[in-house]
């Protein structure tokens, strides 16, 4: 068969929209600078011999393919999910990792994505037997994050590796019980000539390890970076493939971290998760109210603790404003002219530096009151 020719298109790494031509600013959801150029195989012209070629005729009725019959799929819970025992993260998946289910772990570089599902890994290694890629670190480096966190390392197998159909093939052959891949971007089809983190590797790459993960029903974490330049492809390009969609969050200058479920087949995306990055790795913080009321300077004018609700759980926490009006979470927001999810030092007479989180109004205070 001919080789497929091959031409340059630009992709947007911010949502997948090509165009022929490079442009400044995605036509289809506005990013700027998100245009990268792309090497993707022409499609052959309709009519040719090599359209006809592309499209044989399939055989009428002829397949390898069974339908089960729904009553006689066995569904008990015990069966179809692993608790992973940290409860933060089992809450925010639904009740555990789903068997054959693929979630996508995505946040900033330097979050703690990593070190998340090394701890993970660790936390049901000792009844299930785990296959870690990694992409971007050599396996010393993921062994001493090991070490530091101190995780149990008898059924964590370890390889480093870029090239998907090998990984899938170590998958068949492995069947672990859980796999993560860290990360995306670093992953490459060799027979796609784009270079690895261009849209069409991100999501061929993550197509292919999604049909291994259904077919062998084995789970599969996947770790997407994401990026405010567009330099690389974002894991918003593969959202819609994947089963559940996981942001991890947090301040650089803090070690609180949130984790919340953007997209979830398998449960609420209701429900948050916080933890607290220290030397041995992530922390549960399980009174997230209690954390983030320590440290309030108390009695001082300016200080007024807000409740807000995200799912399941409450968070009280001290936010900026006058002592003699108690507004709710948002009058706080307009009176420091914020908008959800900046972050300011700015408060009519006091200053105080605030954090927020999207969605709602989770935000945290630095426990400092500094001059305007
Ligand atoms: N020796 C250490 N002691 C304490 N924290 C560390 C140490 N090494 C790394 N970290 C923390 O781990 C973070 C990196 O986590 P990592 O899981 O590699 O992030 P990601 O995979 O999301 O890029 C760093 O930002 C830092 O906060
Ligand atoms: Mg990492
Ligand atoms: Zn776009």
């Amino acid at each position: 068969m001919k080789e497929p020719k091959l031409k340059t298109v630009y992709v947007c790494s911010n949502c997948g929209e090509t165009s022929p031509r490079w442009m400044g600013r995605c036509p289809s959801c506005g990013s700027w600078n998100t245009m990268n150029e792309d090497v993707v195989a022409e499609a052959p012209k309709a009519g040719t011999a090599a359209a006809k070629q592309a499209a044989a005729a399939r055989p009428e009725g002829v397949t390898t393919l069974t339908a089960k019959r729904l009553s006689e799929i066995s569904m008990t819970e015990e069966k179809s999910r692993i608790l992973t025992g940290i409860s933060e993260l089992d809450r925010v998946l639904g009740g555990g990792i789903v068997l054959g289910g693929v979630v996508l772990l995505s946040g900033e570089p330097g979050v703690g994505k990593s070190t998340m599902l090394l701890q993970l890994c660790g936390a049901i290694s000792n009844q299930h037997s785990v296959l870690y890629i990694t992409g971007e670190e050599s396996v010393r480096q993921v062994k001493l994050r090991a070490a530091r966190l101190k995780v149990p390392q008898d059924n964590i197998f370890l390889a480093a590796e870029n090239d998907v159909d090998e990984i899938c093939g170590l998958i068949e052959k492995e069947k672990p019980d859980l796999v993560v891949i860290d990360s995306i971007q670093t992953m490459r089809c060799m027979d796609i000539s784009s270079s690895a983190g261009t849209v069409s590797q991100v999501k061929e790459s993550a197509a292919r390890l999604l049909a291994v993960a259904k077919k062998q029903e084995i789970p599969m974490f996947i770790v997407g970076h994401v990026n405010k330049d567009g330099a690389i492809a974002g894991p918003k390009v593969m959202e819609h493939i994947v089963d559940t969609v996981l942001y991890f969050e947090g301040d650089k200058m803090l070690p609180y971290r949130i984790l919340r479920a953007a997209k979830n087949r398998y449960g609420s995306t209701n429900e948050l998760g916080m933890f607290d990055m220290t030397g041995q790795g992530l922390a549960e913080i399980e009174n997230p109210s209690q954390m983030l009321l320590e440290g309030r300077p108390l009695g001082v004018s300016g200080n007024c603790v807000a409740c807000t609700m995200e799912g399941s759980h409450s968070e009280r926490d001290p936010g900026p404003c006058h002592q003699d009006e108690f507004p709710g979470p948002t009058a706080c927001l307009q009176r420091l002219r914020l908008q959800p999810h900046e972050s300011a030092d700015r408060c009519a007479g006091k200053a105080c530096r605030v954090f927020l989180w999207k969605p709602g109004c989770i935000y945290q205070h630095r426990g400092r009151h500094c001059a305007a």
